[in-house]
């Protein structure tokens, strides 16, 4: 009998295929790197073939690496890179554009306008959001409004739109079904969390037409089954969720006031508030969880949009690191008391500030600036904006007393005390930095029945390395006043 489970991880940089036991250890990992493309300034597009390939190439290069058939495999559970945008005729599958991705800000024009209009308080009472470009709505919009023809073939019903998880269900299923998730639909902008639904009038006042919405769907549930031509097998989708709230659970954060913050990419800090909607007084998030069994868990979320990125940028623009594991070792040469700050807006900025518009900067070079100087800056920069979450979550009246924390840059140690020093908070790292596809691996073994409800991520998490603050907190706090400044000061600059 098949009993393994696959587990696809599509993030912004990369797509991961991981496949776990039915006790969910994992087995093997196949990764491929994604490449971005950045047409104009401020926006940001993937081409969705690569997307799709990708994946596909991950699945067959991990049943590979054991030997497996894909008749093995007893479900697949997807996760998610969230918010980033498609359309595709409903006859061919074909895209219309390139993937607008999350951190696009080509709509920012219109968000100002929504907020100058005064519409926020009222998205963020349906949606839990705000008005800013990285949501799926303003992207949608201007797809509809730019591609010759669309909104005509919108209107006959011609088209899908869908985030990722819907673009690669479409594409395993060969195009036979048109579907997302309650956590990947509370990110649109679109779906009113409160009823459950794609609100009419949300679509009115984004001008999208109904017709090419997806069903949503819990987020453990019969999504579909694999068509044959592709994998060769016919495997049931068993499991969706967003790539954040995937990690929340992975995190075993399955009770109200825990959290974790995930450090990929961007940095996504959640925690759980459970059955009910608790709306942001500090431009934090108010997002769904999961929704399993028609009942649903919420979350608060402080979303920063570069954190691996800017590691990335070290190593990719500046060529100043061959790996980023170099950045360790660079940061050992110098201090957090360095004149040298980074403020890495290169995508604009998350929250608090919402700030779209806003270009990165660096502070306080000196002729002695260097490798070491810039790779510690903006290790730095994601401890300080860490803390920027942190404290709008207490503001909220959220004490995160200690944070569970995963991803790719915390393999990197010198960060995670960073981290401890600069929020002042202890950070514990998990067993796996896979917690993403775990969380979607652990939906999938719910649906098959291998676990008996959420409480069993208790015996899988397992606490790693914990990290203490070990900075005496009036250091850490003027450190964090200049970080604060200097957002201040270039937000003021408004170049
Ligand atoms: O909201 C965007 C987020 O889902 C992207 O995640 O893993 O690519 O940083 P990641």
């Amino acid at each position: 009998m098949s009993k393994y489970i696959l587990a696809i991880d599509q993030g912004t940089t990369s797509s991961r295929a991981i496949i776990y036991n039915s006790a969910l250890q994992a087995l093997t990992t196949a990764q491929q790197e994604l490449p971005l493309s950045y047409p104009e300034p401020g926006w940001v597009e993937q081409n969705p073939q690569q997307i799709w390939q990708s994946v596909l190439g991950c699945i067959k290069q991990a049943l590979q690496q054991l030997a497996l058939k894909p008749t093995d495999i007893a479900a697949i559970g997807i996760t998610n890179q969230r918010e980033t945008t498609l359309l595709w005729h409903k006859a061919s599958g074909k895209t219309l554009y390139p993937a607008i991705v999350w951190q696009d800000r080509r709509t920012a024009k219109q968000c100002q306008q929504l907020k100058d209009t005064g519409c926020e308080p009222m998205l963020q009472q349906k949606t839990g959001l705000l008005a800013d470009p990285y949501f799926s709505a303003t992207k949608l919009g201007w797809l509809l409004d730019n591609i010759p023809g669309a909104r005509a073939l919108a209107e006959a019903g011609e088209l899908c739109f869908g985030t990722v998880d819907c673009y690669l269900l479409w594409q395993l299923t060969g195009g036979k079904v048109h579907a997302t998730d309650a956590s990947n639909a509370s990110r649109t902008l679109l779906f009113n969390i409160n009823s459950q639904r794609w609100d009419d009038e949300l679509l009115q006042l984004f001008d999208i037409p109904a017709a090419i919405f997806p069903q949503v769907m819990d987020n453990a549930a019969h999504f579909g089954i694999t068509d044959p031509h592709i994998l060769g097998a016919n495997i049931p989708i068993l499991s969706m969720i967003g790539d954040q709230q995937a990690a929340l659970l992975g995190q075993a954060c399955i009770s109200p006031g825990m959290s974790k913050s995930t450090y990929g990419t961007g940095c996504f800090a959640v925690v759980n508030t459970g059955a009910t909607v608790m709306l942001s007084q500090h431009k934090l998030l108010s997002t769904l969880a999961w929704r399993l069994e028609g009942q649903s868990t919420y979350a608060l979320e402080g979303s920063i949009f570069m954190a691996g990125a800017t590691v990335q940028w070290l190593r990719d623009k500046l060529g100043i690191i061959q790996q980023a594991s170099d950045t360790e070792a660079l940061a050992q040469q110098s201090s957090y008391q360095q004149t040298e700050l980074l403020i890495p807006a290169f995508t604009g900025l998350g929250t608090p500030y919402w700030r779209p518009e806003i270009n990165a900067a660096l502070f306080g070079m000196t002729r002695d600036t260097g490798r070491a100087e810039l790779a510690t800056a903006a290790l730095c920069s994601v401890a300080y904006q860490s803390r920027d979450l942190l404290s709008a979550m207490l503001k909220d009246g959220v004490r995160v007393d200690s944070l569970r924390v995963d991803g790719g840059m915390t393999a990197n140690r010198w960060y995670l005390q960073a981290l401890a020093d600069l929020s002042q908070t202890p950070i514990t790292r998990c067993h796996t930095t896979d917690t993403t596809a775990l969380g979607a691996a652990f939906l999938a073994a719910l649906q098959l029945g291998y676990v008996n409800n959420l409480t069993d991520i208790n015996r899988i998490w397992q606490s790693g390395e914990q990290f203490q603050p070990v900075l005496p907190a009036d250091s850490a706090q003027a450190l964090y006043q200049r970080w604060q400044r200097a957002c201040k000061a270039l937000i003021a600059l408004e170049l």
